[in-house]
């Protein structure tokens, strides 16, 4: 054999001897608590024969607790890039069978790496996360790698999209570069994210949690909002990050691809004339509106299981992607709350900073009264939805279905806080308050000066109310409106409205960076 063929046939081994990560024992334990290998999941993820490995050879360079005396070629976690539809994406997958895909100064290393191809070439970075944390036996070096993540992170907010993928465990500090990514994934029963695990809860506060009811994707997903996703499986956790990909640009410079589409434009819906119920404490159902409206009735939601009494997600409308943010009149009547606020405000800084038409559908009492409330900085977070509404200089659209109160009205995406192109159905109610509350303020000395005659002064001023301001007519003369339209007409005039507004240039003042309340 000559010694060419010597050196191949070396390398075809050292690498397949790399593929195994921390061999077949460990891949087999892996596969028994129902969880994936690295590669595996990377295999699920690129499309076929696109993967582009970096840095298999990498070995860790720790001298402590006999570490030296094993060194396994890639260190951890499989680095590189490839194609998803076609689109290049970067991508790192931390290998559990490896030190429990524990990360060393190395393995940070290699994800940096991965990190800063992705900002240079304008392209998302996915990571699947799958780690038991810092590795121990590096100490420091270790935790300088999780900074030097982080850092970037930060940096390539806002130019790239990131996506972090919860496969196994996440802990301690390790959970932040997930938080700093534009998107969460957990996979159901063999992910958890939490910064002190059950162990540490008990021995500090005394309560007894176990991982899933701790940090597990249901808990994440619904209760404190860090999940945007929690998946069954992770061949759907996959699948989710394929969809979520195809309504995003490459970058902050691109524009996300256009998908062509049969839906009419001018496609009317009939049942939408008659979906507002005529009580107007009787709820409809968004979705329906939203299903009704965008190209073949397909919308992608984005933290469906957090705070429902708002819905956010993405969906196309003749072909172009654009995100969706409508009030939930079937969950707490829409009202807006802090947790409503924090997850709309997310969703909008993320579309505008992608490049991403915002639709916004209203039907809004205001924001949900209360200690609770108010204790948990309800102004603060209420703001963030305003702030992140009133800085967005992406095209947007607005229509007022029903109600629109007080500071929730101009919250969500008004005229005067740079609203585009707002419209209103005939059924919408732009006001200050509702008619009950509103007069009960008003005349309430009256009301209790003559109980005999309370109901029918009750009565008559609350018509004299809601003939005045429960209607869109009075916003509609003062052009805080731009057009009263058809509720079936919805699609056609959102769509042509986009259109107009596709050239759309809008300057924010220099500034180093904003303030927004957080
Ligand atoms: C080095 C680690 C490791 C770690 C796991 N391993 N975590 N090695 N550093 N952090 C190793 C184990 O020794 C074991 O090696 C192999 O990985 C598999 O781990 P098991 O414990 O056998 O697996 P399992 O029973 O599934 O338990 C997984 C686990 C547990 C829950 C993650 O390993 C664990 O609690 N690890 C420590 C978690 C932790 O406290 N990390 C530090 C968090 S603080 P062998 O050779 O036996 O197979 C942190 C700071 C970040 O990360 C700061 C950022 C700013």
């Amino acid at each position: 054999m000559s010694i060419q063929s010597e050196n191949i046939e070396k390398l075809v081994e050292r690498r397949a001897k790399a593929r195994l990560g921390g061999g077949e024992k460990r891949i087999e334990a892996q596969h028994a608590k129902g969880k994936k290998t690295a590669r595996e999941r990377l295999e699920m993820l690129l499309d076929p024969g696109s993967f582009e490995e970096y840095d298999m050879f990498v070995q860790h360079r720790c001298t402590n607790f006999g570490m030296e005396k094993s060194h396994p070629d890639g260190d951890g976690v499989v680095t590189g890039c490839g194609t998803i539809g076609g689109r290049l994406v970067y991508v790192f997958a931390q290998d559990f069978t490896v030190s429990g895909g524990s990360l060393s100064k190395t393995m940070s290393e290699k994800i940096c790496k991965v990190m800063d191809m992705a900002l240079r070439n304008g392209a998302p970075c996915i990571g699947l996360n799958d780690s038991g944390g810092a590795r121990i036996q590096e100490g420091i070096d270790a935790l300088a790698g999780y900074g030097e993540i982080f850092e970037r992170n930060i940096l390539s907010s806002g130019v790239v999209p990131q996506i972090s993928a919860i496969m196994g465990p996440c802990a301690g500090g390790a959970v932040y570069s997930p938080a700093l990514t534009d998107f969460t994934l957990m996979v159901k029963n063999t992910s958890y994210m939490f910064l002190t695990g059950p162990a540490v809860v008990r021995s500090v506060t005394g309560e007894e949690v176990d991982q899933e009811q701790l940090g597990g994707a249901s808990v994440h997903a619904s209760k404190s909002g860090v999940a945007h996703f929690a998946a069954s499986t992770e061949e759907e956790a996959i699948e989710t990050i394929k969809t979520l990909l195809s309504f995003l640009p490459q970058n902050n410079m691109e524009t996300a691809p256009f998908v062509e589409t049969t839906d009419p434009v001018s496609r009317m819906d009939d049942a939408l004339n008659s979906i507002v119920p005529d009580n107007p404490n009787k709820a409809y159902n968004m979705y329906d509106v939203i299903g009704s409206i965008v190209d073949d009735g397909k919308f992608f939601e984005v933290h469906r299981d957090f705070a429902r009494n708002i819905i956010v997600g993405f969906a196309h409308m003749n072909g172009r992607s654009v995100g969706i943010v409508a009030n939930q009149p079937r969950e707490l009547a829409g009202v807006l709350d802090i947790n409503a606020s924090r997850k709309a405000a997310r969703f909008v800084r993320f579309c505008d900073a992608f490049n991403i038409p915002l639709v916004t559908l209203v039907d809004v009492p205001g924001f949900l009264p209360g200690t609770q409330q108010e204790y948990g900085a309800i102004i603060t977070n209420g703001a963030k939805l305003l702030y992140a509404y009133g800085e967005a200089t992406v095209p947007k659209v607005t229509v007022t279905l029903r109600k629109g109160y007080g500071g929730a009205h101009i919250v969500m995406s008004c005229k005067q806080l740079r609203g585009d192109i707002n419209y209103a159905w005939p059924s919408a109610q732009i006001a200050v308050m509702g008619a009950d509350g509103a007069v009960n303020v008003l005349y309430a000395k009256d009301i209790k000066a003559d109980p005999e005659n309370a109901k029918a002064i009750f009565e008559e001023k609350k018509k004299e109310y809601e003939d005045l301001f429960s209607n869109p007519y009075q916003a509609a003369q003062k052009g805080y409106i731009d057009d009263v339209i058809e509720p079936r007409n919805t699609r056609f005039r959102v769509i042509r409205a986009l259109e107009q507004l596709a050239g759309k240039r809008q300057e924010i003042p220099a500034k180093k960076h904003d303030n927004l309340p957080l």
